[in-house]
This record gives C-alpha cells, structure tokens and sequence, in this order.
C-alpha cells in the first residue's frame, strides 16, 4: 500500500480539507484516511442489499484514550540509541510522533526513525507539506509530553533562550506541554559554566531531566557525566509523567470523588482440586467500564474473577476464583456510590468440597450435585444498608433481550440493567464490540453496536449524569 500525499491535491481541495481537518482537530492526512475509509465502507455496504438505515449520523466515537509522546530527537552520537527507546515506548501502548532537527539527520536517517515509529519523521519547519498536512503548532499541541532525547548543549542553549530556528526549537518553543529533556554530551560540554547556566534556566522554567550519567563515552579514553539515560530509565520517566498527568485530568473529571465497586470476568466453580465449571465470560467489558471510570475521575475497586487480563492502573483490583469470594471483595468494598455488575458469576457450584482429586473408577461417572451461588447483584441491591445509589446490572440474553431484561430488573432490585444480546451472532462474549439496550426506571435506551471501550464510556458518561441530577 502507498502512502498518502496531501501536496499533489489541487489548491481548492487541499484548502477545504485543511478547514475540515481542523474543525475536527485532526491532521490533514489523518483526514483524508478517515475520508477514504469512510468511502470503502459505504461502498461495501452499497454492495449488499441496503438494511434501513437512521437519518441521524452516528457522533464520531473516540476509540481508544491513546498516551501520546512526542519525541525531538537532536544531533549527538545517543542518536541511535532512541531507536530503542520508540520501540520500547511503542511496545507499552506510548503512540510515538518523531521531530528530528537537522544535525539529528547526521547520525540516524528519517527513514529508519519513520519505519520504527509507524509514521513518518517530521524535519522542516517550511517544509510547504508538513506544515498543511499537521504543522508545528498541531505537533506542538498534539501531544501529552514532549521528550528531548538526545538533548545536545546547543539545542538546550536554544531552547534557554527561545529560539525557533528550525522544527524542533519552534515545537519547543509553542507547545504548553511538560518538557522532559535527556541530556547528552561530552563531560566537559556538560560540566561547563554556559551549560549549567542554561540547565539552570531550563529546570526553572519546569522542564524535567532524566539524565545524564556518568560512564565511558563514544569517543575513545573519555569518560565522566555526559551519557544519555539508557532508553529504559527515559521510559520509566515518560511514564511517571505520563501517570500524573492521568491523575491530574481525573481529579477534574465529571466522577471525581465517587467510588465504584464493579465485578467483572467468570468465576471458577471448583468440582475437584483440578477440575471446575467456567463461563466464557473474557473479561473486557467490565474491565472496559472500571478504565472508564477512572478515566472519569472515579475511585474504582475492580472484583475480577481469572481473566488472562493485566491488572488496569489507576484502581484496585481484587482477583477472586468463585463466587463466594467475589461477594465477600464487593462486600468489603462498600460502602461506594455505584455497583457495576458486569461479571459473568456462575449460577451453581457443586455441593460440598471435594478435597482430593475425583477418581476414574469402574463405578462410572460421579454424581454431580449442584446448589445455587449467592447472586451478588440481588444482594448488594436489596442491602438495607451501604447500598450504592446506582446499582446496575447485566442481563445476556439469546432472545426476547429487552423482555427479560425488564423482568430481571425488577427481579434483582437493580437500578438499571445493560442488557446484550450473546447469541452466536450477536458474539459479545470474548469479542471487542458489543450492542446494548438500557433498561432504567424511565424506559428503554437502544445503542448502536460499538466497540466495548465506547460502551463503557457511553455507559460512564450516563452515570455521571445521572449522579449529577441530570438524568435518571
Ligand atoms: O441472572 P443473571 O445471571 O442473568 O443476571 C446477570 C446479572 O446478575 C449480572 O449483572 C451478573 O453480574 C449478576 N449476577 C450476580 N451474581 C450471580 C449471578 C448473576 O451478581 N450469582
């Protein structure tokens, strides 16, 4: 596949598509893509025979709350070295955009950083394509941290004094994000007088270091405090900043000072010390809506059954085999605002506890006898005391969805139930989109099918207002 070129469009085009890309704050590229991708999809859909469709476009949905870095590469010999460090930014989720100056150029080639960082190096800043396809300002912006990685004495001389003669300097310069610099340099380049004036300078104006250590340099018989943080502290750096400023957005988020207990995944109903009964319940929806939450500024307590899912940041996650167990951490995490009950929590185990292993034996198959697992939901929303204001529920179902769904609600005593459709074609179970009807007091809210993250948020974001008085 080639890539696009904004620059062999004709004027008027490139002028209107400028004006949409930055209506919808994008870059111009990233809108000629979505345009395109757009065009396929109605053509395909033009193929098949057209199912009824609402007069009303869908709101463009967010997919996922990326972290985003924008790394200035400058020109010393650590120039190879952030190769790595994309690689190893990329590999943590880190979206990696790449401004290299022109000395940067000397040591590692626009085309090796491009294919490393899944996008082009960006390295005029009166380069007439880069400037309508994103520009300095955009790239500036655009971003949650900038990382200067090398950082020479000259561009921090640069940077000291607010120049903004080339790309680099000029995002540097225009950007209202948190700086984190890794110097590099010979020692005596670092140790002199004007450098640690301009550090100095640098450190009061509230840019961040990490680096440099001491050791042996490129150059053969030098030695001393020059070398650039190795990629992996750079990472550890980038992350700390990037957590706080996480933690900043959610102490402002519409769920700021709200506790949630939300359960999540299958649980594991022992038959034997090896053996039990299981659901195909993956996990990701509820462990979509407790990111979401906390994303919102929530406190979130996340009662996970076994999942093959890293424990999310930013909340407390309690891993718990069965039932029981999942409704002695929901208990304990009372009392909160809001119960979410997305876990898939088996019906039965069976009765008694078998200590040691079931036998194969010539008396044939064991009997099996099963008793009812407490319903969590049930009781958490029938609780005279420490009850969630919002008690929500999930009802899967394979047919009759909104129906039973009703009835379920009125059942449990939930507030609201999210109700799916799991039939084979509907394939929410392990999958990443999901169609969900909500089921309140007031009536019946259908939404489109989505991605699991867009649920939760959409899902989240309800919450929120009906927490703030502004829904029910
Ligand atoms: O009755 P059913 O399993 O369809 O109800 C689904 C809802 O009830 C889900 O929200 C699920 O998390 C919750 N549930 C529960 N404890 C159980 C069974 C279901 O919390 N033992």
């Amino acid at each position: 596949m080639g890539s696009l070129t904004v620059r062999n469009l004709g004027e008027d085009i490139k002028k209107r598509l400028r004006l949409r890309a930055a209506a919808n704050g994008r870059s111009m590229e990233e809108e000629v893509r979505l345009l395109l991708a757009e065009r396929a999809a109605e053509t395909a859909t033009e193929a098949k025979p057209r199912a009824k469709q609402s007069t009303k476009p869908e709101p463009p949905v967010r997919e996922t709350a990326t972290r985003r870095v924008l790394l200035i590469i400058s020109g010393g010999i650590a120039a190879y070295k952030s190769l790595d460090l994309i690689r190893r930014l990329r590999e943590r989720g880190i979206a990696v955009r790449v401004v290299m100056t022109r000395a940067a150029q000397e040591f590692v080639t626009p085309l090796s950083v491009g294919a490393i960082a899944g996008e082009r190096a960006f390295t005029d800043l009166f380069d007439q394509a880069s400037e309508l396809d994103v520009g300095h300002i955009r790239l500036a912006r655009n971003t949650d941290l900038i990382v200067v990685a090398p950082a020479t004495a000259d561009l921090m001389a640069k940077m000291a004094n607010g120049h903004a003669d080339e790309l680099a300097t000029a995002v540097l310069l225009a950007t209202d994000k948190k700086i984190l610099l890794a110097p590099a340099m010979n020692p005596r380049m670092w140790a002199n007088k004007a450098t640690q004036r301009n550090l100095e300078t640098l450190v009061g104006d509230g840019v961040i270091t990490v680096g440099p250590n001491a050791g042996e340099m490129a150059e053969s018989g030098e030695a001393g405090v020059g070398r650039m943080a190795e990629p992996l502290e750079i990472v550890a750096a980038v992350e700390k900043l990037l957590e706080s400023s996480d933690a900043r957005a959610a102490q402002n988020g519409p769920l700021a000072g709200k506790r949630f207990v939300i359960t999540a995944g299958p649980t594991h109903e022992p038959i034997d010390p090896v053996r039990y009964i299981a659901n195909r319940s993956s996990g990701k929806q509820g462990y979509a809506i407790a990111r979401a939450a906390v994303e919102a500024g929530a406190a979130v307590t996340l009662v996970s059954g076994p999942v093959g899912l890293p424990d999310p940041p930013g909340m407390k996650t309690v891993r718990v085999e069965n039932a029981r167990a999942m409704l002695r951490a929901v208990e304990a995490a009372l009392p909160a605002d809001v119960g979410i009950f997305a876990a898939a929590v088996a019906d039965w185990r069976t009765a008694g506890d078998a200590v040691q292993k079931l036998k194969k034996d010539a008396s044939g198959p064991p009997k099996l006898e099963l008793i009812e697992n407490p319903d969590i939901l049930a009781t958490v929303s029938k609780r005279k005391t420490k009850r969630p204001k919002l008690v929500i529920g999930f009802a899967a179902e394979t047919e009759k969805v909104i129906e039973h769904a009703k009835a379920k609600r009125k059942r449990k005593g939930s507030d609201w139930i999210v109700a799916n459709d799991v039939s084979a074609e509907g394939g929410a179970m392990g999958g990443d989109d999901n169609a969900v009807h909500l089921v309140t007091a007031a009536g019946v809210e259908s939404w489109p099918s989505q991605s699991k993250d867009a649920v939760a948020r959409q899902l989240v974001a309800r919450v929120a207002q009906a927490l703030n008085g502004k829904a029910t």
